[in-house]
């Protein structure tokens, strides 16, 4: 790898970050131990208690304001300020303190709610997403004593796993608090945990759910079977279209892009995701631009009987939730319509169907990575990682980030992070790698340090 383009941290910044992060990883194990399931309504209470600790963590760390806002009936964001030195800039800080459900908490190694290190990195349901992007903020914080060189923002919303259903109208209802001149998004990952991200591609996303109804009611399926068919099987038959022979999507006009990032070694891929022996790859084109630039359809539940419960009857209705990624440059909901026309028009056998659009909805993003702010970005990085920062796509989606550019045009957008492939976002044994960690938080101090005219 070529020689990184910097010199290294200061001493002193680098000294003050080493001294904030044992504390910081404290807090982080406090915050991880919070169960903040926002979209499980069981867990409505412990998200409002995360919301709570984070305020605290905020305020300990010197902030002049600290708010827990909500709009809607919507999740408890925290919203809290350092305001400008004269004549500097305002950054926003942005990062989410909602997380995954567990998946099964008895499949973990470790309770997903108790986090445990092992070989160097920190296991528990948001040890990474994202909860440690919120902790990476606030060890800057802590690090520059509450003074930081520059205004920051700091939001810390408590939806994003659900969609941000509530975020445009909490954006409209306290615009005067959130307006920054960049914004810094820690809630993506790194190639590698030496090798720092930018990210500048995110794919958008839109759910439906297709029901599909034969009879009136079940019926004993000896009487009837042959003749009369059941909802599930026309349901699966549905569903199958969603995909040629290939793998690729079928719903017709799609947008699809590409860009030159080399493929990774198979391999690692395919063991990284935990892919099967034999089991193919979907699609065609490099993988990085199947994963970052073009559609991805999955179905994420069906609700039909249990096998341990099933009798001999015909089903007379079925239904499954249906999601699909979108390569930027897509329209979210012209995505969402020409998916629920797919399915409308796919089922068999004259069966009746419904389609009800899933309300939240993420809108694909790519970034320009030119300009001062990028310029500052790729220094700091590069210093604090000791290489030199590579710019990516990821597949995974952000709904803040087009809100955000949305309501602030002018607004630089960096998104970073402190994940690595190994973080495994949204499963089983997810964990941070405590190293990057640490080089994640001083090259976010770095960054304002330079956005404040230091270098
Ligand atoms: N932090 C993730 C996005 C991400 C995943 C970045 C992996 C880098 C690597 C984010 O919290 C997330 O999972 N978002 C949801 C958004 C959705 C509910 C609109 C997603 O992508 O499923
Ligand atoms: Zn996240």
């Amino acid at each position: 790898m070529a020689e990184p383009h910097t010199d290294p941290a200061p001493a002193d910044l680098s000294a003050a970050v080493d001294a904030v992060l044992p504390g910081a990883r404290t807090d982080l194990e406090a915050l991880v131990r919070i169960p903040s399931i926002w979209a499980d309504p069981a867990h409505a209470e412990d998200t409002r208690r995360s919301a709570d600790a984070v305020a605290t963590l905020a305020r300990d760390a010197g902030a002049a304001s600290v708010e827990i806002l909500s709009a809607d009936g919507g999740a408890p964001a925290v919203v809290a300020h350092w305001p400008a030195p004269e004549g500097m800039p305002t950054v926003m800080l942005y990062a989410h303190h909602d997380v995954q459900p567990t998946g099964g908490d008895d499949d973990w190694s470790s309770p997903p709610f108790e986090p445990t290190e092992r070989d160097g990195r920190l296991y528990g349901r948001g040890a990474a997403d994202d909860k440690a992007g919120v902790m990476t903020h606030l060890a800057v914080l802590r690090a520059y004593e509450g003074r930081p060189p520059v205004g920051v923002v700091l939001f810390i919303e408590g939806e994003e796993e659900s969609g941000s259903p509530t975020l445009t109208a909490l954006l409209a209802e306290h615009r005067d608090k959130l307006s920054a001149d960049v914004i810094v998004i820690a809630d993506a990952a790194n190639p590698a945990v030496d090798v720092p991200a930018l990210t500048t591609s995110l794919r958008g996303l839109v759910d439906v759910v297709v029901e599909v109804s034969m009879l009136e009611r079940p019926v004993h399926s000896g009487v009837y079977g042959g003749p009369v068919g059941d909802a599930l099987t026309a349901l699966c038959r549905t569903l199958a279209t969603l995909h040629d022979d290939k793998g690729e999507v079928a719903v017709p006009g799609l947008v699809r892009g590409s860009s030159d990032a080399p493929d990774p070694d198979e391999a690692t891929y395919r063991s990284d995701a935990g892919l099967l022996d034999g089991v193919e790859l979907l699609g065609t084109g490099s993988i990085p631009d199947r994963v970052n630039h073009a559609p991805a359809v999955a179905v994420l539940g069906i609700d039909a009987p249990k096998v341990a419960e099933a009798s001999n009857v015909l089903l007379p209705r079925a239904r499954a939730m249906v999601s699909m990624r979108l390569a930027p440059g897509q329209d979210a909901r012209e995505a969402q319509r020409a998916l629920a026309e797919h399915l409308e028009g796919s089922v068999p056998w004259g069966a009746h169907v419904s389609v009800t659009p899933g309300h939240g909805v993420a809108e694909p993003f790519s970034l320009s990575s030119t300009g001062e702010v990028y310029d500052h970005a790729r220094a700091a990085f590069s210093a604090a990682y000791g290489n030199d920062a590579v710019e990516t796509g990821i597949g995974g989606s952000i709904p803040f980030i087009a809100e955000f550019a949305r309501t602030f045009p002018g607004a630089a957008v960096l998104v970073t992070g402190v994940g690595d492939p190994a973080s495994r976002w949204h499963g089983i044994d997810e964990s941070l790698h405590l190293g990057m960690f640490g080089r994640g938080v001083l090259a976010e101090a770095l960054l304002l340090d330079r956005l404040a005219g230091g270098a």
